[in-house]
């Protein structure tokens, strides 16, 4: 029986061997890109030039503690290579992200990213997005029981990320993980949510994954994304 650590480490291991000398990469977040993030850490000891532009606090600690050089965001018009964790993918390599609450910072490297490489275990796979897990809305504090509302207003159960002590964003904003029974159109939801005032960023990830990297029990599937990215 292989653990779950076990298949993130070669989801997240696989991936870094698409790294090449020279690039700048964004270094996601998660349980299974901490592994890509130890690799990408052996590579510069072994005198690869990368610079690496994280998605969270955690992982520019894990990254500075690593010896990676850092960028901001601000610093750089392109990123060549972003390897990070997904909470669901489906048949499109279409994503959720945002269980750790890392989501607005992903999303804005991802964005700028020449190629994305989603790491994750095989259970992580579903035929139709938000089936398994909730879909996480970083939304301002300022009126975000009002903005609770409007959420739960397209059908689905909001739930405060950390209830009574509610999470805070590294951006400061709070994090709504909202339940649907499946999410049919992520296209049109995406356009309803970022039509509410005080949504900040969503974890519907839409096309923006280039591949992704899925162990499982019986070995590593790269998946390709072959149509354009935007
Ligand atoms: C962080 O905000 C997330 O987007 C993670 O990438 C995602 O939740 C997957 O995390 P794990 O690799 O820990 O499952």
């Amino acid at each position: 029986m292989i653990e779950l650590g076990e298949l993130k480490k070669a989801a997240a291991e696989k991936a870094v061997e698409f790294v090449e000398d020279g690039m700048v990469l964004g270094l996601g977040t998660g349980s299974t890109t901490y592994f890509a993030v130890e690799a990408i850490g052996r590579l510069v000891t072994q005198g690869y030039k990368l610079q690496g532009v994280p998605t969270s606090k955690a992982t520019e600690e894990q990254a500075r503690k690593l010896g990676i050089p850092l960028l901001e965001l601000d610093q750089v018009d392109s990123i060549d290579l972003t390897i990070d964790g997904a909470d669901e993918v489906d048949g499109n390599l279409d994503l959720i992200k945002g269980m750790g609450g890392a989501l607005l910072r992903e999303k804005m490297v991802a964005y700028i990213s020449e190629r994305e490489i989603i790491v994750v275990d095989d259970s992580k796979i579903v035929d139709v997005l938000g089936t398994k897990s909730p879909l996480p809305i970083e939304v301002t504090r300022f009126g975000h029981g009002r903005t609770r509302k409007h959420l739960e207003a397209l059908g689905c159960r909001p739930e405060l990320k950390g209830g009574a002590e509610p999470f805070i964003t590294d951006n400061g904003n709070v994090i709504y993980n909202c339940r649907f029974d499946s999410i049919d159109n992520p296209y049109s939801l995406e356009i309803q949510l970022k039509q509410i005032p005080g949504v900040v960023e969503t974890g519907l990830f839409l096309r923006m994954a280039t591949s992704v990297v899925v162990a499982g029990k019986d070995g590593i599937d790269v998946k390709e994304r072959y149509r354009s990215k935007k």
